[in-house]
């Protein structure tokens, strides 16, 4: 079907203007391997949405279909802060798209090649927000598999102890086994390999540590100022995900306590096993580690709050802990303070973490990455 492909790689230019599934295309926000992602106006609701149009073989491939419909619909039914809302998921014209809210900012893969590797607090901001959101999905029994910095899109927060706010988006896009079907059929590579778990490379069955490790690699990236490994060509990529150890992150951050580099041993560790439970209890390991009772400089947000439920043992401020002594945020889900209603009052309550969450007017490193 001709028609399938002008959709999909026609000139954008060609799309521009033109309706799609009941939505005016505006214009092209950008693509990656295997979308292109328009601001579009949806014509029965009257709103602007982000409209991503996915490649035509995707949608030939059974197995992703499946898949795409199972779980765009369950991302859909997240309704989390920081999870790009889903409207619509669909096929038209032989090509799968899905309708989302349009969030006007930047996505981190853009802000750190423009600002470089990121003051703790920023990254640490961003993190915590990021984790919320694939702890949310995992409880949903949802897999992310596609961490990476382009799907995490940063807009612009609340107020100034809130600078930015992070949506993490394109749960279930991608390919199930990058063994069987990752590769295009000029059995090049779809997608970067800078965040992927050994045990997707190794087409073993993935479950939320897979995101752990994910997730992990970009925290390093946005603290470092590159993902973990760097090889000249994929294939020693995927090795050096398998096999070798990961550079201690103090060796591009000396300014970070040398405990930083036991917290990112574990997330990154090739056994899904040794790996922290959730991505929170990473951040709250990280958090300490990191804050070693320096404060965190900013009035806590609910996800700090959650962050803080997730630790382990919440005496331990700043001490490295290994993963025997983190097993019990395991129970993280029950012992974080979920209520809503805490949202509202996290103010109220700063000796929650005896000093390190304490209101303080913002540090150097507060400033916004948000611009625009
Ligand atoms: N809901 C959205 N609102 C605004 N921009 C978006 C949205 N979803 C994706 N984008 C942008 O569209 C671009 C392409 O996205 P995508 O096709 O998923 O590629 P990738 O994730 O590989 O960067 C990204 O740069 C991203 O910032
Ligand atoms: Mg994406």
């Amino acid at each position: 079907m001709a028609r399938d492909t002008s959709l999909f790689s026609g000139r954008p230019s060609e799309l521009i203007g033109r309706q799609v599934a009941g939505y005016r295309i505006e214009r092209e926000i950008g693509r990656g391997g295997m979308a292109v992602v328009y601001r579009a106006r949806d014509l029965r609701l009257e709103r602007t949405v982000a409209l991503k149009l996915l490649a035509p073989e995707l949608a030939r491939n059974d197995t992703f279909r499946s898949r795409f419909t199972h779980e765009s619909r369950t991302a859909a039914a997240i309704d989390h802060p920081h999870i790009v809302p889903v409207f619509e998921a669909g096929e038209t014209d032989g090509v799968l798209y899905i309708a989302m809210r349009y969030v006007a900012g930047s996505d981190l893969r853009h802000l750190l090649d423009r600002e470089g590797p990121l003051p703790p607090g920023t990254a640490l901001r961003i993190a915590a927000q990021v984790a919320s959101a694939l702890d949310a999905a995992h409880e949903h029994g949802l897999v992310h598999r596609d961490v990476k910095p382009g799907n995490i899109l940063v807009a612009r927060g609340t107020d100034s102890d809130h600078p930015e706010h992070v949506y993490l988006t394109d749960f279930g896009l991608t390919k199930k086994s990058l063994s069987l079907t990752g590769f295009t059929t000029v059995g090049q590579f779809v997608g970067t390999l800078d965040y992927v778990a050994p045990e997707q490379i190794s087409g073993k069955p993935v479950d939320a540590r897979c995101d752990v490790y994910g997730f992990a690699c970009v925290v390093y990236e946005c603290l470092a100022g590159h993902p973990p490994f760097r090889r000249d060509d994929d294939m020693a990529l995927l090795w050096a995900h398998q096999y070798d150890e990961p550079p201690p992150l103090t060796e591009a951050r000396p300014d970070l306590a040398a405990a930083v580099d036991t917290v990112f041993a574990d997330a990154l560790a090739k056994s899904p096993d040794r790996r922290q439970d959730s991505c929170l209890a990473f951040v709250a390991e990280l958090r300490a580690a990191v804050a070693g009772g320096t404060g965190a400089g900013h009035v806590p947000t609910e996800v700090d709050l959650r962050v803080a439920g997730a630790r382990a043992e919440p005496a331990d401020a700043g001490e490295p802990r290994g993963r025997a002594a983190a097993q019990p945020s395991k129970g993280r889900a029950t012992a974080e303070p979920s209520s809503k209603e805490s949202a509202g009052r996290v103010t109220a309550e700063p000796s929650r973490e005896s000093g390190r969450y304490e209101p303080k007017p913002p540090p150097r490193w507060a400033e916004p990455v948000f611009r625009r």
